[in-house]
Order: structure tokens, then sequence, then C-alpha cells
């Protein structure tokens, strides 16, 4: 299946990437003690006394046996043999019986060119754009590095604009494009380090100054660990815990992102703001303004009134990519599988599961959801999976505002991002943690914390050395 992928592989980079990965991968699964500061967990061993919690949190709190876990992605899990674990299908798919998902797969990985180009499928790159494919950016579906040697930002973080009160910039609009086919791009943006890892972006080159209170805002390129389990999810199980004025008193006051996409009121739920609602929303989003592309839901090009570049140029298609290639992209990221849990050490593993429930990281990263019965494809139906979320917004607090509002969301308030999958990430030294990619550490993210979450970012410094290597051995194992 490797070779597959990597037939047209991008570039020199991925290689390299998917080889660390792919190495990382091994590392970890066989030292997955290792701390993130490159210091040895093992001093969390069975042999020692239990951390400083009651009841033995290794135990389920509800039976006080063991814990039983299933597996992390129902029947759409993969366990890690020799492959990419973030670009594998759920088992038993048979691509005779889906072609589209082979199709998604290439759509995916491919370069798209300025129109006229010699693929027409593949023709209508531009002329403003980010990255010429979505895997340039979802290296293999994982995240891509963030910065360049030379300090400017890479495909890995891209820029939204937008004030306090959710208006775009008149001249550049809702997002940088920092690529142009012809003609200059919208702009560049360096990183410069304010202190603890916080970045400030700084914009240059820019084609136009920005408008009165417009910010940029960081929106680094997710992993896309089971996207179509997610998109299953019914919206009622989320709003359970939709609790905006915290009724319930438990200083958590998460909400959904209500939005109206196509004309149908819906949840948001992909997006580090949940600014989607669907996966085909995602995709059309990101063809759009990520890469130029028109598509049957945005059919006009990416540019403003004031910027004449767009209609200069000629059109890749009416529209750029077709209704079938956005249904085969779709078809690909729903069926992609989730890699399934590492487990070095059981016990530790278990006491690490307990005191992120003890500490309170559960009351946002809620540790499983239900599928409904909605998919065509029967093995992604009624499954139970570990994903960590609740995906609903929360504040969290001043450090982590982006200055903007983006839909209804404000500039302080993130949605819980799913956390399976995470510990592969940390082992690719490129890779980094929250929205704007400040954290290269999974403590970091963790200390970066406040607003709802600030008591369970002091429940988890409160606890002994033990316990937090405990605690990182278990987020590294989903
Ligand atoms: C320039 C980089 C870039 C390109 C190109 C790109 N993406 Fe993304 N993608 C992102 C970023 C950044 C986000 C987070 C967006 C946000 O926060 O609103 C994202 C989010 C997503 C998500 C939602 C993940 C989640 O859990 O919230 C999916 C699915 C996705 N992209 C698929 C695609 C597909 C399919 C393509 C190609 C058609 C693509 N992307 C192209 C950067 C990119
Ligand atoms: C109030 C809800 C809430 C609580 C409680 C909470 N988190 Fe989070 N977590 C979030 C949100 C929202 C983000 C994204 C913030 C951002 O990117 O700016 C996040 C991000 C993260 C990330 C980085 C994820 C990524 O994809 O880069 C990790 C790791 C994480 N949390 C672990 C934890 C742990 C461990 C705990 C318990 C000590 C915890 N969280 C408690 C809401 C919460």
């Amino acid at each position: 299946m490797k070779n597959i992928f990597f037939r047209h592989q991008p570039d020199k980079e991925a290689a390299h990437w998917a080889a660390t990965l792919l190495l990382s991968t091994l590392t970890l699964v066989s030292l997955s003690g290792c701390g993130a500061d490159g210091t040895s967990a093992d001093s969390g061993t069975t042999t020692e006394a239990p951390v400083d919690t009651t009841p033995d949190p290794s135990t389920d709190p509800d039976t006080e046996e063991p814990r039983e876990w299933q597996a992390v992605g129902g029947a759409a899990t993969v366990t890690f043999q020799d492959d990419l674990a973030f670009l594998q299908f759920i088992p038993g798919l048979d691509l005779a019986t889906a072609p589209t998902v082979s199709q998604g797969r290439e759509l995916f990985v491919a370069d798209w060119t300025a129109a006229p180009g010699s693929r027409t499928l593949l023709d209508g790159l531009g002329p403003l754009f980010i990255a010429s494919a979505c895997d340039d950016c979802h290296l293999v579906s994982g995240r891509a590095a963030s910065l360049n040697d030379d300090g400017t930002t890479s495909h890995g973080i891209l820029f939204r604009l937008g004030t306090l009160d959710g208006q775009p910039d008149t001249y550049l609009g809702g997002q940088l494009q920092t690529s142009a086919t012809v003609g200059a791009p919208e702009g560049r943006v360096t990183w410069q380090d304010i202190g603890l890892g916080q970045p400030q972006f700084q914009l240059s080159e820019a084609e136009h100054t920005l408008d009165d209170g417009v910010q940029l805002g960081p929106r680094l390129s997710p992993q896309l660990t089971g996207v179509g389990l997610l998109e299953l999810v019914p919206e009622a199980q989320i709003l359970q815990w939709h609790d905006p004025d915290d009724q319930d008193q438990d200083g958590i006051s998460g909400r959904a992102h209500s939005l109206e996409r196509e004309g149908v009121a819906c949840l948001g739920r992909f997006g580090w703001k949940a600014v989607q609602c669907t996966l085909r929303g995602q995709s059309a989003g990101a063809l759009h303004q990520d890469m130029g592309l028109t598509t049957p839901l945005n059919p006009a090009e990416p540019c403003t009134d004031q910027q004449s570049i767009c209609s200069e140029q000629p059109s890749g298609g009416d529209p750029e990519v077709s209704l079938d290639s956005l249904n085969a992209i779709n078809d690909f990221l729903t069926l992609l599988a989730v890699y399934d849990r590492r487990i070095d050490d059981q016990t530790q593993f278990d006491r690490g599961a307990g005191l992120f429930e003890q500490v309170g990281c559960d009351d946002c990263h809620r540790p499983t959801l239900t599928t409904g019965d909605t998919s065509a494809f029967e093995q992604l139906n009624q499954q139970t999976i570990y994903a960590y979320t609740d995906l609903l917004l929360h504040d969290m607090g001043e450090a982590l505002s982006d200055g903007m509002k983006e839909g209804d969301a404000g500039d302080r308030e993130w949605k819980t991002p799913p956390l399976w999958g995470l510990g592969l990430i940390e082992g690719n030294g490129d890779s980094r943690f929250l929205h704007d990619g400040r954290a290269e550490t999974l403590v970091e993210a963790i200390n970066w914390h406040g607003g709802e979450a600030e008591a369970a970012r002091q429940a988890w410094e409160a606890l002994q050395e033990t316990g937090q290597q405990d605690l990182l051995v278990f987020l590294r194992g989903i």
C-alpha cells in the first residue's frame, strides 16, 4: 500500500518526513517511556508506590476492576505494522468495490497546476493559493512542518484574516494566500518567538496593508485521524455537553458552534474553531481558499472585488473541481482508518488514563463518542471511538486568543481537538501543537491551557512527577 501512496511523491521533503514518521513511530513503540524533554519516564513503572491519588487511578472507577480497552476506532482501527500510520484505510475495504476511494487518494496527493495544464482534471490552481496539494499541508494526512529555515512560516500553518467582530480584510479577504501562479502573492508571514514559545506573526511583502483591527489568525494543519468517524457522531450526542452558561457549575461552559451551511442549520465540528460541519464543506473550503480551485460549493475564484488578478487568468473549468472529484475526496477522507493505541506498560498506561480523568482533562477531551448509523460504509456505523473530544468550543483564556471572531466563535474560543494519534506526531521533530503551533511538546501544550481549562492545568501541575509521566505515557499511547 505504501508504494501506491508514494508513487507520485510530492517531493523529497515528503519522503524524508514519511521516513521520519515511520522511524519515530517505531522508536515510540519500543521506547514509549521517553519524556518530552528526552528524559526517561521509567520512574513510573509498576514497582513504584502508587501516585498521590485515591482511588487507584489504574482501575475503572465504576467497577474498580482493571480497565478494559476496545479498539480506538472500532471496526475502523488498524494496528501498526510497517506502513504509514495516518494513511491507511479501514480494514476489510475492497478497493474494487470503492473505486472512488482510490481516485480520492490520487486527488489528495496530486499536485495541481495552473490552467491550462497538461492534465485537465488537475488544472486550475490559483491564481492565488497557498499550496498545490492537500498533502503539502496534511503530509501523508498527518501534520507538516510549520517553519522554514529562514523563519518564515511553511505549509504546516496558514493565516485567516479578520477582526474581533468577524470582518475579513476588504482587500485581501478572509485568508492570506502566500503564493500566486502569476504576479505577486498576498504576502508572507514570519514567526517571532516572544518568550515561552508564544509566537508573534508578522506580515511582510504584503500586497496591501491590512485594514484597521484585522489580525493574522494562525491555523496549524491538523492530522486527519478518524475524520470520517467524527463526522458520523450524531449532533444530539455532542449537545448533551452543551452548557454555555455553565448551569451545572463544573467550571466548564463548552458550547456547540451552530452554523448554517448550504442553507441548512448544522453543528460545526471541523477546524480549530469548528467552522465546518461536514467533510465535504471542509474539502471544498480547502480547495477554494488554500488552493484557489473553484468547486460546485464555491463557484467563484477566491479574490475580492479589488483583486483583478483572478478575472484576468484562464480558468481550469467551470467549476475547476467537479462534484465527482469532490465526492471522491470525501470518500477518501471518510475511509481513513484510525491507528490503534501503542501500549508498552499496561499498568502505567491505565494509571495515566485514570489521572487524565482525575485532573479533569476528560471534561472536554471526552474519551468516547459513538457513531450513528447513517454511513453507506457499514464498518463505520455504531462504533465506539476513543477520540478524546467533545467537539465543543471552549474559552481557553487570553494567552490563546487570536484576536478574531470566526463564524460565531470568539477570539478565545477553540474546539477541543481530538487527541488520538498525537503521540505519533510528537515523534516527528518538525510538528507542533495547539492552533498556532506554539507548543513543541505535549507538556508545553498542556501548560498553555487557561480559561475553562485553568483548573485542569493547575491539577496537572499539582501532580507528582511520576503522575505527570504516567499521564504523558497515556497521551502518547492514544
Ligand atoms: C495550505 C495548507 C492546507 C491545504 C492545502 C489543505 N489543508 Fe486541510 N486543513 C488545513 C488547516 C490549517 C486546517 C484547520 C482549519 C481551521 O482551523 O479552520 C485544515 C483542516 C482540514 C480538515 C479538518 C480536520 C479537523 O479535524 O478539524 C480536513 C478534513 C482537511 N483539512 C482536509 C483537506 C483536504 C481534503 C485538502 C485538499 C483538498 C486540504 N485539507 C488542503 C490546512 C490545509
Ligand atoms: C476546558 C476544556 C479543556 C480541558 C479541561 C483540557 N483541554 Fe486540552 N485542549 C482544549 C482546547 C480547546 C485545545 C485547543 C487550544 C488551542 O489550540 O489553542 C486543547 C489542546 C490540547 C492539546 C494539543 C492538541 C493538538 O492537537 O495540538 C493537548 C495535548 C491537550 N489539550 C491535552 C490536555 C490535557 C492533558 C488536559 C488535562 C490536563 C487538557 N487538555 C484539558 C480543551 C481542554
